[in-house]
């Protein structure tokens, strides 16, 4: 486990160039599948600048020579508030896939939450996993006795959480998707899944074609059959709500995932940089509050921090970083977003986690 550390020296890191480099790399179709949202992509470019919004208030002479980013999720030690989030089809990325992520993501110390739309199975990326959390994201699917089957799988492979996606009832309009002809390539395969999801003819999309086989009709009463099934803690992730929050809290979920799925659902939707505040607020101490979507800087991390998410998931960053440079290219990302984060939290006069509060949020506390 890391303790404290001073503060790195100054490594600049350009998520823009490496973005371009990662469209050269993927080329039109796979990079308009990884880098769209829905509609006309407004949500997609507020997703990150209305973290800016949020102001940061540093504090001085506050003894910040040895900064600790070291945390805990649902219990886990960790490095720092760090956590790969679950994305699908990383094969069209890079060879070695999901485990070339997983692999990078342990070696930096952060989660990882493997999509159930991976293009390797989940048995196999068990085998990459580190120190750090990994846990698994699911999807109810119609066939009830898949997802019995699957969860089974998830929880004997040793994931140490499943993370119930419930903002994706149905696929979004995703335009980019649409216009770029997204399919699965005939070289892929969804291993976790292959059973539900076996219909490749396109011309809709990738989501619309996945989503064909998950079950729309799901409500507060499946999310208890499913905590009652899988037997390791449930987090629901796709919540903007505070009494959606509640209610799942309620239902038994160990805690939410504030997030928009990326700005890829409802393109009018908010953005979580501004719903998390009355999320955390809700739910308090009672349960764990995660968030992401354009989630960029460190700074943004010490902004979800003090709105009182427990950690961030991070989504389009990782996948340039696994198409550019593989398991490499995701720790790189991850150091340095950990070793900045440090940065950060020096500049705002914090030594370690525990704090970042509100009222490092100029006129928010
Ligand atoms: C290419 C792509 C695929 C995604 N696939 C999934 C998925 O399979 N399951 C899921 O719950 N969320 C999925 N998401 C949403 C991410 O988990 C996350 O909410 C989002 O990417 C965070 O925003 P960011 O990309 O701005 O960091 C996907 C997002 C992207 C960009």
């Amino acid at each position: 486990m890391m303790r404290g550390l001073p503060v790195p020296p100054a490594r600049d890191l350009d998520l823009a160039a490496m973005e371009r480099a990662a469209h050269a790399a993927l080329g039109d179709m796979a990079y308009s599948y990884y880098s769209g949202g829905a509609e006309d992509e407004h949500l997609l470019d507020r997703a990150i600048s209305d973290w800016e919004h949020h102001r940061l208030a540093p504090r001085v002479l506050r003894d910040v020579s040895v900064i600790d980013t070291s945390t805990t999720v649902l219990g886990h030690a960790i490095d720092h508030p760090l956590l790969v989030a679950p994305t699908a089809l990383h094969g069209l990325a890079h060879p070695e896939a999901e485990v070339a992520t997983a692999r990078g993501a342990a070696a930096a110390g952060a989660g990882f939450i493997l999509s159930s739309l991976s293009t390797t199975d989940l048995d196999i990326v068990a085998g990459a996993r580190g120190a750090a959390p990994q846990w698994m994201q699911l999807y109810v699917l119609k066939d009830r006795g898949a997802t019995r089957d699957l969860v089974t799988r998830i929880a004997g492979a040793g994931y140490g959480a499943l993370v119930l996606t419930v903002d994706a009832p149905v696929a979004g309009l995703r335009t980019r998707e649409l216009r770029g002809g997204v399919t699965l390539p005939a070289d892929l395969d969804l291993p976790n899944l292959s059973a539900a999801v076996g219909d490749r003819s396109g011309g809709e999309g990738f989501m619309a074609m996945a989503t064909k086989a998950f079950d729309a009709s799901l409500t507060m009463a499946d999310l208890e059959w499913l905590v009652d099934l899988a037997g390791i803690p449930v987090l629901v992730k796709g919540v903007v709500r505070a009494d959606d929050a509640l209610a799942c809290l309620d239902a038994g979920a160990a805690g939410v995932v504030v997030s928009n799925h990326g700005a890829r659902q409802l393109d009018a939707a908010i953005t979580t940089a501004r719903a998390l505040g009355s999320v955390a607020e809700a739910v308090g101490d009672r349960a764990e509050v995660y968030v992401d979507g354009g989630i960029r800087r460190p700074a943004d991390v010490v902004r979800a921090l003090a709105l009182g998410a427990r950690a961030v998931l991070l989504g389009r960053p990782v996948l340039y970083a696994l198409a550019t440079g593989g398991e490499d290219g995701v720790s790189a990302l991850i150091d340095w977003m950990a070793g900045e984060l440090r940065r950060t939290m020096a500049l705002c006069g914090v030594a370690s986690i525990d704090e970042i509060d509100r009222s490092l949020l100029w006129g928010e506390s």
